[in-house]
């Protein structure tokens, strides 16, 4: 962080002026720091949804919304998708540089025998209903693998931090894999070691013991890159989620499992599953009319799944090339004629025209176009979260890392604005 001595915003109210120094980051808005505001001034700032608040400094993910850029330490998100894959996206995230050869061999080794989880495991998960969504199995598995993997679970140790950040990066496609075949009744598939990350994911969610199992390399190709473009996103609810449950000092894994907890939301991770369903729901291209006006409707809570961001004011960068993915999958799969594709393609054209949309700068986001790739796959809808808590592990891991690191890291406690009743002396119940 660049500190411009020369640059303060001063701030003057009740009779009193104060001076608050200006953070200039190396690149992006300038930052207002305010920490000694409530010790000098009395007050607090009020920002409930923090869309003006920079809650940490960071040198991992940066976006820029106007633009619709999105880079990895630096490297856009386009190049990356393209040129690189996931576990070496992973190394880039968590270690800052792109590595050599030797170093990404060592990585994806280390990784590839993590991948099997402790055999005790599977009689937990086997404790969940059969109908369990596999996120309320997640979220319970991650957090009880500090149950299963006390060796690295001590944050003030980094060798112990390194071993938790591996097991985890390592273990989310084989514990996503599990609940997926617990749902739909099928054997546990354990990974493999000669296949890809990707191809593993493929082969311990599709395989059966009764037959050998070939991956499509175009739908491992595809897999991987749909993990790329989620693995991080700067300050979202569910980084912000484990960077809080971080702060307190509480294991990775229980951190892990809060950050898969919030992405659940609809409005954030869980917007993949709701978008397919929307766009099944409307089902033809003479019913988008209707499902746009509603959106539009304040009265109807109804909004279009996969539209708006909170930080991207223009196409998200993710959207752009998943749409070209999904072009490319299903054509190669012989159903480019896919009706809810169709019905995707023809939504976003009427509403990027609408002025509803444009005025609020709403664009398809990074949900907008994965599930219509995940469903062509074979991936039921309740697999699509799980598949985007697998990709965000490393980034929430890679933050997780920065702030544990972070020698001025302090445990996060916002204030409030509260407006509650003022002190009254308690009343007997006779006299109410
Ligand atoms: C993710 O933060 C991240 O980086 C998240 C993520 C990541 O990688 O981690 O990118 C992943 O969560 C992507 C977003 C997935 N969610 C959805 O697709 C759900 C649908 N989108 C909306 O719920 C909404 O756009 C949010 C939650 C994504 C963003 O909400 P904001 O920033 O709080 O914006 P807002 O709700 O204040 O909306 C601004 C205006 C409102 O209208 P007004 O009150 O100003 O009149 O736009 C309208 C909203 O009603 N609006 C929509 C809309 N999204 C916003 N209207 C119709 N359909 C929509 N999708």
């Amino acid at each position: 962080m660049m500190n411009d001595k020369t640059k303060n915003a001063t701030l003057s109210f009740h009779g009193k002026t104060y001076e608050l120094p200006i953070l200039s980051p190396s690149v992006g808005p300038d930052v207002i720091d305010i920490r000694k505001l409530y010790g000098e001034a009395d007050v607090f700032t009020f920002d409930p949804g923090f869309t003006s608040t920079a809650a940490c400094e960071s040198d991992i993910t940066f976006i820029d919304g106007d633009k619709g850029e999105l880079l990895y330490r630096g490297y856009p998100i386009d190049q990356l998708a393209e040129k690189s894959h996931y576990l070496e996206v992973c190394y880039l995230l968590l270690y800052g540089e792109l590595p050599t050869a030797e170093q990404l061999e060592a990585f994806e080794y280390r990784i590839t025998n993590h991948t099997m989880l402790h055999e005790q495991m599977h009689y937990f998960l086997r404790g969940f209903r059969r109908d369990a969504h596999p996120m309320a199995t997640m979220v319970g598995v991650v957090g009880a693998m500090s149950a299963f993997y006390h060796d690295s679970t001590d944050i003030n140790d980094a060798a112990q931090r390194e071993v938790a950040s591996i097991r985890m990066i390592a273990k989310m496609p084989t514990i996503a894999a599990m609940a997926y075949k617990y749902s739909i009744g099928q054997p546990f598939i354990y990974p493999r070691n000669e296949l890809d990350y990707a191809s593993n994911f493929l082969s311990m969610c599709f395989a059966v013991p009764a037959e050998d199992y070939v991956v499509n390399p175009i739908l491992s190709r595809a897999m991987d890159r749909i993990f790329t473009l989620h693995a991080d996103h700067e300050q979202n609810a569910s980084t912000s989620t484990v960077r809080l449950a971080g702060s307190s000092g509480a294991n990775p894994f229980a951190c892990i499992a809060a950050g898969i907890a919030c992405l659940w939301g609809p409005a954030h991770g869980g917007a993949n599953e709701a978008c397919l369903t929307m766009l099944r729901e409307i089902g033809s291209v003479e019913h988008i009319p209707e499902y746009i006006s509603r959106a539009k409707d304040k009265n109807d809570p109804f909004r279009l799944m996969g539209f708006g961001h909170r930080v991207y004011k223009n196409f998200d960068p993710r959207a752009k090339v998943m749409k070209q993915s999904a072009d490319e999958v299903l054509g190669l799969l012989g159903i480019e004629n896919n009706p809810t594709l169709q019905v995707a393609k023809e939504l976003e054209r009427i509403a990027l025209e609408d002025d509803y949309f444009v005025s609020k700068k709403l664009y398809p986001n990074v949900d907008f176009y994965s599930g219509i790739i995940l469903d062509a796959m074979g991936f039921p809808t309740s697999m699509f979260t799980p598949i985007f808590a697998l990709s965000r592990t490393v980034g929430w891991i890679a933050q997780w890392k920065e702030m544990i690191g972070d020698p001025t890291q302090k445990i996060g406690r916002p204030r409030q604005l509260y407006t509650g009743a003022t002190e009254r002396d308690y009343v007997d119940v006779e006299q109410r």
